[in-house]
């Protein structure tokens, strides 16, 4: 190894039944260079390194436009909607309307004519197009006119690197210019939160730099405790905006509700929300402004 001016190591090993292969510049003289070990993938199109961004990429163009949520009263709530090229996480117990939200942020992104993907990791494609009709949130006419492209990654096998890998390559693919994860899963089979940590990260990164809108679900059961960023993966530490759904048993009711925990460069409500789903549509009331606690005078 002394003799050569660059030594490239290549690395292949398998990890709680996961293969992972990796490469890392371990000397290249006269050079800086990036001595992080980095995923490799090899694919259909060749091999693909996932290296982070670098300096001369660090800073990309911000926009001061709003993209609609999907849902008329949240975007009044957020003061006009997500800032394009933002990163949203929405947070919630199982059955809260995760998928719902993500669901009418798709559809309103393709009524605007934008392309859009849709990841389901938790279900199959028909599954969600199916269940999502039923609070009227139609995407069919959207996937046969083909703004709307659905993935399910049950589909995808393999580290957190190869979904992240993947769903890059698919939105490039399909060039969406706005992306849903329904939910974001990436320590399921791998080899544990800190890598996943990492490649949600890097899809983060990757999503904003190319001033796509992501907006990504995660489960959050009850017990967590939202004060101390419970958030597990602590995705909401870099994401723009944090909505959290939850319930609230009235009487003999359950209730949803929706906050904003978040919403960065934003003057947004405070307050507590009911969240309704029906045939119709989704809907907000003011319902738990009272007890919230929440400031007057906000939408
Ligand atoms: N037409 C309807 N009217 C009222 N409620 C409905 C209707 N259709 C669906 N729902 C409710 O919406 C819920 C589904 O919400 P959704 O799938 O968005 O939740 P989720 O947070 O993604 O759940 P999970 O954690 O299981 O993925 C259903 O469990 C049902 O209670
Ligand atoms: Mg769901």
């Amino acid at each position: 190894l002394y003799t050569v001016d660059c030594a490239v190591i290549l690395k292949h090993c398998v990890e709680h039944g996961i293969s992972r292969r990796s490469v890392r510049v371990q000397k290249y003289r006269g050079r800086a260079f990036n001595e992080d070990e980095a995923p490799l993938l090899i694919g259909r199109s060749g091999m693909e390194v996932a290296v982070t961004r670098t300096v001369s990429r660090a800073d990309v163009t911000v926009s001061n436009e709003r993209v609609s949520s999907g849902i008329g009263q949240l975007d009044t709530m957020l003061a006009g909607g997500f800032f394009r090229g933002s990163t949203t996480l929405i947070t919630g117990a199982s059955g809260t309307a995760k998928t719902t939200l993500g669901g009418a942020f798709a559809q309103a992104a393709c009524q605007r004519g934008e392309r859009t993907l849709f990841v389901s990791f938790d279900s199959d494609c028909s599954e969600v197009v199916r269940n999502l009709a039923s609070v009227g949130i139609l995407l069919t006419p959207h996937l046969d006119e083909g703004s709307l492209r659905m993935i399910s990654a049950r589909t995808i096998a393999g580290s957190a690197e190869t979904y992240l890998m993947r769903i890059r390559n698919l939105a490039e693919a399909h060039q969406a210019r706005c992306l849903v994860i329904d939910p974001i899963y990436l320590d399921s089979k791998t080899a544990g939160d800190l890598m996943a940590q990492r490649v949600a990260d890097q899809l983060i990164d990757w999503s904003k730099s190319s001033g796509r809108t992501l907006l990504c679900t995660r489960l959050l059961d009850e017990n967590s405790n939202i004060k101390d960023g419970g958030s597990p993966l602590q995705i909401s530490m870099i994401v723009d905006t944090w909505l959290h759904l939850n319930y609230l048993v009235q009487g003999n009711e359950r209730v949803r509700t929706l906050s904003i925990i978040k919403s960065r460069g934003t003057p947004h409500s405070n307050k507590v929300r009911g969240l309704h789903l029906a045939h119709g549509g989704v809907t907000l009331d003011d319902t738990w402004s009272r007890d919230s606690g929440a400031r007057e005078g906000t939408p």
